[in-house]
């Protein structure tokens, strides 16, 4: 059998990526990782994993997005423990059995002629909201019950809040439970590692576990993990050392935070904010930490989100401000509502970030960053079993 790739992003003869007038396009490198773009597909729940395992769907998911030139695909929140699982559908990297199905999504993307795809993986744990039903709109939403697969009693939280009257009140971790979960995480990514991914992303964002210690909203110890600013953080920075340890220096390690907690409608109740969020990104920074993923809300159901096509995106240029003029070298990700080239444009040429990340676009669109290199003039390569069918009108009539 030849051991020729089997598929292509990389130039034919003649198939020239022109250059850009945007950052946009323009390959770029994170510690030992090349990216050929700054275009990445931003993790997405897909809860098509039964016992937590990768299948052919993620294989489908992340292999159309890589093939259709996205410069990373990062795999949705993979849980470090079976009980730390949103729902019973999700992905996860709690045991050494899930690895060989990651390897294989993994295998496929590198496996382009060209290498030019390139996958990632969120890593998570989902406290105060695990083992409910996935979320769907226009789907009921309730917890799981035990004889249908659920795990009511394992649910494990920063405090013993419930996230709302219908979601499973949570058990106050123990320091000792803690440090279990904080070893979790570099066991799942020692696993990642193992299955080949090009990176790894921490979920802290959007009131999940990590999250939910973050911020005074929801964290309500007494102990060394709550109450000041340097005790919320101490789990994610914990997680972050514990990551580190366990892959290769030269593979990046991203970071997901919830800017702010869209309270600012209740003044006098203890929030995170985006004061919070750079304070802690500076941390990360020297942490060894390549990119803040910045996002937003999640930690208190009273949230109030200001949608505006900038409603990310101003926290992460904020944060990107601040890390440039302590002279930081941390990356920093955009993401929400950038659904169009003009957009992702202008957030990398104004240096309001350094990537952008796109979720629900890339699910309409597979092709999008074909579709926003033509808008823009652009000509990237095509894969080569796509020749005969090419995106230039000109060319069509041509087989
Ligand atoms: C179906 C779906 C699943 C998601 N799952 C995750 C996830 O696993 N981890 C995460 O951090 N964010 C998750 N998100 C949030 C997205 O990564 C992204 O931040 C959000 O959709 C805003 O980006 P967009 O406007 O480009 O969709 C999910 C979003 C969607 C639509």
């Amino acid at each position: 059998m030849s051991s020729k790739p089997i598929t292509s992003n990389a130039p034919e003869e003649g198939q020239k990526h022109t250059p850009s007038q945007t950052k946009l396009f323009n390959p770029f490198q994170i510690r030992g990782l090349t990216l050929r773009n700054r275009i990445i597909v931003a993790p997405m729940g897909m809860y098509s994993s039964p016992n937590g395992n990768f299948t052919d769907f993620h294989l489908m998911h992340h292999g159309h997005f890589t093939f259709r030139g996205a410069g990373m695909s990062i795999i949705e929140v993979s849980a470090v423990t079976a009980s730390g699982r949103t729902s019973p559908e999700d992905a996860g990297l709690w045991d050494d059995s899930q690895i060989p199905g990651l390897k294989k999504v993994v295998d496929y993307v590198h496996a382009q002629e060209g290498g030019g795809g390139k996958i990632a993986i969120q890593l998570g744990h989902a406290g105060r909201k695990g083992g409910m039903t996935p979320i769907y709109p226009g789907r009921e939403h309730h917890i799981v019950a035990k004889d249908d697969g659920g795990w009511e009693d394992e649910i494990l939280g920063a405090s013993a809040v419930q996230f709302l009257p219908s979601y499973i009140m949570p058990k106050e971790m123990s320091g000792e439970q803690i440090r279990e979960v904080v070893v979790a995480f570099g066991a799942a990514a020692a696993r990642a590692v193992k299955a080949g991914v090009d990176a790894i992303e921490v979920h802290g964002a959007h009131g999940y576990l990590i999250s939910s210690f973050l911020s005074p909203i929801a964290n309500f110890r007494t102990d060394a993990y709550g109450g000041s600013f340097e005790n919320r953080i101490r789990i994610l920075l914990e997680v972050v050392q514990s990551i580190r340890s366990n892959i290769p220096d030269t593979m990046p390690l991203f970071v997901r935070i919830s800017a702010v907690d869209w309270m600012e409608h209740e003044p006098s109740t203890p929030q995170w904010t985006i004061q919070d969020s750079v304070k802690l990104s500076l941390i990360l920074s020297d942490l060894g930490v390549d990119v803040i993923d910045v996002s937003s809300g999640g930690n208190n159901p009273e949230q109030k989100i200001l949608v505006t096509p900038y409603y990310q995106i101003n926290f992460a240029a904020a944060i990107r401000k601040a890390l440039k003029e302590a002279g930081k070298t941390m990356l920093v990700a955009a993401v929400g509502s950038i659904d169009n080239a003009a957009l992702a444009t202008e957030v990398l040429d104004e240096e309001k970030a350094d990537m952008v990340l796109v979720a629900r676009e890339f699910m309409r669109n597979p092709g999008l960053v074909y579709t926003w290199a033509e808008q823009l003039n652009v000509q990237l390569p095509w894969p080569r079993q796509y020749l005969r069918a090419p995106r230039d009108s000109k060319l069509r009539a041509t087989i």
